[in-house]
């Protein structure tokens, strides 16, 4: 597992499927606003990898998210778009309802970019998320991640486009501020 100051990334359990199902694939608006896939209906056993993980994918790490402190399952976490030759990957997560606000999201963010920087031998990381989406836009940011730029109406959710901001952490960056 990889250690944060408050939550631990691990892989997805099976356990973690009918809370994930619930708390966040099945909440319709929070799934528009975070994955830019269609939200759809998912039977019972489903193996899509929006609720597995899809672990046979080289370009795509996923974990769940845990408090260090009890274990207790809070989130899902992800370094996907793995580009091996370009040594860069993008990042995403999301929390159940009542672990946000706690600063696990800046956590996730930091044991991310551990595993991103340190263990897998990457030089760039991104972040796309929409323009109001202030707790993970300062949840990079803590980290250290610039704003890079906006792309305008690029996101359709739930009826209307939305602006998305790209966000970017070099390696460099990223060892100044840890050693900071
Ligand atoms: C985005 C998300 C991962 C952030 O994690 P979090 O644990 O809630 O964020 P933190 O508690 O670490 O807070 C980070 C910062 O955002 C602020 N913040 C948290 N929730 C906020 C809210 N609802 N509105 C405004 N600011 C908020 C915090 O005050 C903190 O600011 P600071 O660094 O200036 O002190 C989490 O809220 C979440 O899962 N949201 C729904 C799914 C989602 O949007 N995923 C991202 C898709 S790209």
């Amino acid at each position: 597992m990889l250690r944060g100051r408050k939550v631990g990334l691990r892989a997805r359990h099976e356990d973690d499927i009918p809370i994930l199902r619930t708390e966040l694939y099945n909440d319709v608006v929070g799934s528009a606003r975070a994955d830019s896939r269609p939200w759809r209906p998912l039977p019972p056993g489903s193996k899509d990898p929006r609720l597995m993980g899809d672990d046979t994918d080289p370009a795509n790490v996923p974990f769940s998210v845990v408090e260090l402190e009890g274990g207790t399952l809070v989130g899902i976490a992800a370094l996907w778009g793995i580009d091996t030759h370009h040594r860069s990957a993008h990042i995403g997560m999301g929390l159940r309802p009542s672990a946000r606000g706690k600063g696990y999201g800046t956590d996730v963010v930091a044991v991310l970019c551990h595993y991103a920087f340190v263990v897998r031998s990457l030089h760039r990381l991104q972040i796309e998320t929409l323009a109001d989406n202030t707790a993970m836009l300062r949840s990079a940011e803590r980290n250290g991640f610039v704003r890079e730029g906006v792309l305008r109406s690029s996101a359709w959710v739930m009826g209307e486009f939305l602006d998305d901001v790209v966000l970017g952490l070099l390696i460099e960056e990223w060892k100044r501020g840890s050693i900071a």
